[in-house]
């Protein structure tokens, strides 16, 4: 149930949050950042559903006019139900609100304001002035939890970081030697596959590159989507020459120039890179959801910017033992310096562990 009512108007028709889940089940898959994830469905004025559409990227039609166009007729009269406020302005495409006006649409049930500011509110207020009677922020919480990188990037302008890292359940990541393949166990790596999935982006540093020659794709069968941008952030060592990932044109953040300056980014700094410049470009970029699937020296680092907004970590059945690599790299100098969170969930993966955790908000 979403903490936030409805808001609108006259009386809400109780079914109107299984129609919103059943929208947002239309947009969960659909991978077409930098827009957003949007599910629209279209009900006789009884509710029966006449058709449904997603939105699949820039250039493509935007939910509402997929399903509009499967409706045809069918629609005047109508209830739309969408995940996000139709947009009202001239983008790749024609304002959505114009093709629900004259479609005849009776009403528009809308998840979650859109925080873009070239709609922002606009939309609702256009079908309302055309006589449309709109109910709005119905389940906006799970709307959000579909694309929570589009919010965050339209909101804050820099992308959502997801850290993941697979440890012992001592919290080791590496034994001493490096050596971390496998920590977990299969089906929690298939778990992991399916993170990378809903990412436009996944970060390492030079340390994994060089230790793991990692591929950082989707491995997952029947999967047919966009595979994330490989991103490196490089340190002011010279890279390895050779390594798998080359192959997939990662985008390497560097503060010297490299050797391989295709796809890389120069951004000169006196140390390391400025991880607040790394997100910015990636955000200016349409990167919204980014997955950071490096080390611990890489993993404190977002988290020491306070670019972490979500973590994942994976604990294997096994003990470490002993200090190999822990979890994030530095000294935990003294409890006042650590990182409040709030656990989010709590789930068994094969034999392993599973805790997603986000950083504790302060309450002001
Ligand atoms: N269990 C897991 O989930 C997991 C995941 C990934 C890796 N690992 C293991 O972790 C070990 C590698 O650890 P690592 O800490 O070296 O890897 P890392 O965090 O991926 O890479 C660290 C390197 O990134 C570069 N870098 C550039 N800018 C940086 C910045 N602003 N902040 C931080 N780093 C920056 C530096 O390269 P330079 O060194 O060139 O200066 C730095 O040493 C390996 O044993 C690997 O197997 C475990």
């Amino acid at each position: 149930m979403s903490r936030r009512a409805p808001s609108d108007n006259r009386e809400v028709d109780p079914r109107v949050e299984s129609w919103m889940r059943r929208a947002i089940a239309v947009a969960v898959g659909t991978q077409p950042h930098p827009n957003p994830r949007v599910g629209a469905v279209v009900l006789t004025p009884e509710g029966a559903e006449i058709a449904a559409g997603s939105h699949l990227g820039p250039g493509h039609d935007h939910a509402e006019v997929v399903a509009l166009a499967t409706a045809g007729e069918a629609a005047a009269g109508a209830t739309v139900v969408s995940t996000l406020e139709p947009c009202s302005h001239f983008g790749k495409t024609p304002p959505c609100t114009d093709a629900l006006i004259s479609a005849g649409v009776a009403r528009v049930i809308v998840g979650v304001c859109d925080p873009d500011e070239r709609v922002a509110g606009s939309g609702i207020a256009k079908l309302r002035d055309a006589g449309v009677e709109v109910i709005s922020n119905v389940l906006g919480d799970e709307v959000e939890a579909s694309d929570p990188g589009y919010f965050h990037h339209r909101r804050t302008g820099r992308p959502r970081f997801r850290i993941k890292l697979a440890a012992t359940l001592d919290g080791q990541v590496a034994a001493a030697d490096g050596t971390s393949q496998w920590i977990t166990s299969q089906e929690a790596r298939a778990d992991a596959h399916a993170l990378r999935a809903v990412s436009d982006a996944v970060l390492i540093g030079a340390g994994t590159l060089r230790a793991d020659d990692p591929l950082l794709d989707v491995r997952l069968p029947n999967f047919s989507g966009t595979q994330p941008l490989p991103v490196v952030l490089a340190g002011r060592r010279p890279l390895p020459a050779q390594r798998r990932l080359y192959d997939r044109d990662p985008l390497i953040y560097t503060p010297v120039p490299v050797e391989r300056p295709v796809g890389t980014v120069l951004l000169e700094s006196a140390a390391w890179l400025d991880l607040e410049a790394v997100a910015k470009d990636l955000g200016q970029r349409g990167l919204l959801e980014i997955l950071v699937d490096g080390g611990p020296t890489v993993a404190a680092a977002v988290v020491a910017a306070g670019l972490a907004d979500h973590f994942t970590f994976y604990f294997g059945a096994t003990l470490g033992v002993g200090v190999g690599r822990s979890m994030f790299d530095g000294v935990f100098a003294t409890l006042g310096s650590s990182l409040p969170i709030e656990l989010l969930d709590i789930s068994k993966i094969g034999p392993d562990v599973r805790i997603d955790a986000a950083p504790l908000q302060e309450v002001v």
